[in-house]
């Protein structure tokens, strides 16, 4: 093993990890992301196949993500290709971690455009726009904002800017603070949506919707997004949680730290859910209205509330903060690799993978207008790269991760590594077996799909 990774940072402790990766898990996924998924997919049939594949093919992976990324201690690409050597694998495994930083530009390519949708709500909600709005107000809105590529482009670069600022410092500085204020804020804000939501005449029917499976809307292609958004929300098959793994010092326990993350990401999702779809029923919007749902339904519940531009304005900066620390943990593989790799100082190398980021988002902010109407294989441009990544790119590097953490790497190493007691048993069972075959046998029910 080269000496890169006694160049290597770690954490100053477990609370650092869990944070850091709570941070990568709960994020835009969680918040706009699962609830129109949801609502594009037919409800509680989605909601229970998410659960299972969070469950069985989720957590396990990334267990062994985090895993690799102790072992190897470097950047993705390295860890991958150094822990292959040591196994005497076929060190074609580097490439494992080229997939993880193609997926992490494309995803933070369109990511921060949403996110940059988030600070535009800040402004609109600060300024007392959405007091006592009614749907066709908060529809209106919506639609001149993706209008506006000018307006979406300020906001996109000033996202990327933020995200950059972040990384080029380096990862645990800052980012710890941020996430320890971030997380419990979203949660009592979330908290106070869904009591908000309890009230409303649609309650009844939005926990219907959302817990209620109805498997007759359940197709081959929404299994499979399903699936994808498992491995999205985790932030999982691309290197982030490996990155962050890699940083761990090795007395920390990584199954009750990765079970806790994964129990606080669901439950944000969830928590999300609970909130938004009584709105949607309240208000008799359409639940399936896509990427839109959360900007158009959730300014409506501040506007009943009291003080309900200044709980919107706060909701909003809550979510840009969740959204930076996503965005901190799908970059970072890049920027851990130009600076180990080619020598780059950090903050040049967040400079030169940011940039390209920033270029390709600005085909997700076309696709929302200029180029809404122009398609590939039936998809418009934002669409083809959330579905390139979420759904093909992050399960191909799951599956992989999984295979090599459970075959490649020595039992006798993986179960040092992870402490698990008599059950290993089960996580080798769930990472040899469970989880590539389902993935396997998601991927071609799904096909024809593109
Ligand atoms: N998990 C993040 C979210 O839910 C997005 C993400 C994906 C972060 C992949 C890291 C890696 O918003």
């Amino acid at each position: 093993m080269t000496d890169k990774r006694f160049l290597h940072g770690q954490w100053s402790s477990r609370l650092a990890f869990i944070l850091a990766a709570s941070g990568s898990a709960i994020g835009l996924g969680n918040i706009w992301k699962f609830p129109y998924l949801v609502g594009e997919n037919g409800g509680g049939a989605f909601v229970l196949v998410y659960l299972l594949c969070v469950i069985a093919i989720g957590i396990p992976i990334m267990m062994a993500e985090t895993m690799l990324g102790r072992r190897g201690r470097q950047s993705p690409i390295n860890t991958m290709a150094s822990l292959a050597e040591e196994a005497g694998a076929n060190p074609l495994w580097r490439y494992v971690g080229w997939l993880g930083v193609l997926a992490g530009f494309l995803i933070l390519s369109y990511y921060s455009v949403i996110a940059g949708w988030s600070m535009a709500y800040i402004v609109k909600m600060a300024g007392g726009f959405m007091d006592r709005v009614s749907t066709t107000d908060t529809q209106q809105t919506f639609l001149d904002l993706k209008a506006a590529s000018d307006i979406q482009l300020v906001w996109h670069t000033a996202f990327m800017g933020a995200t950059l600022l972040i990384v080029s410092k380096g990862v645990s500085q800052g980012l710890e603070r941020v996430t320890r204020i971030m997380m419990p804020g979203l949660l009592v804000m979330l908290l106070v949506l869904d009591v908000y939501a309890a009230g409303t005449e649609g309650f009844g029917q939005g926990m219907a919707f959302l817990f209620k499976p109805d498997f007759g809307k359940l197709t081959g292609e929404s299994v499979l997004i399903a699936m994808g958004q498992a491995f999205f929300s985790l932030g999982l098959g691309m290197g982030s949680i490996m990155v962050y793994g890699s940083y761990l010092p090795d007395h920390v326990s990584i199954s009750r730290s990765t079970a806790f993350v994964a129990a606080a990401d669901t439950l944000v999702a969830l928590l999300a859910g609970i909130a938004i779809f009584p709105v949607v029923f309240s208000y008799q919007l359409a639940p399936g209205m896509g990427p839109g749902l959360i900007f158009e339904t959730l300014p409506l519940a501040f506007g009943q509330m009291p003080a309900g531009s200044l709980v919107g304005s706060l909701f909003f900066i809550l979510i840009f903060f969740a959204a930076i620390t996503s965005s901190i943990a799908l970059i970072e593989p890049a920027v851990a690799w130009l600076s180990e790799n080619r020598g780059i100082s950090r903050p040049k190398a967040s400079l030169y993978a940011g940039s390209i980021c920033w270029f390709l988002g600005i085909g997700t902010l076309l696709s929302f207008n200029a180029w809404s109407n122009t398609t590939w294989f039936g998809r418009n441009f934002f669409e083809l790269v959330d579905f390139v990544t979420a759904d093909i790119l992050l399960p191909t590097g799951g599956i992989l991760v999984a295979i090599f953490a459970s075959w490649v790497v020595k039992t006798r190493d993986s179960e040092r590594e992870l402490e698990l007691g008599p059950r290993y048993v089960w996580w080798q069972v769930l990472t040899r077996f469970v989880a590539p075959i389902a993935i396997a046998i998601v991927f071609s029910h799904a096909m024809g799909v593109l």
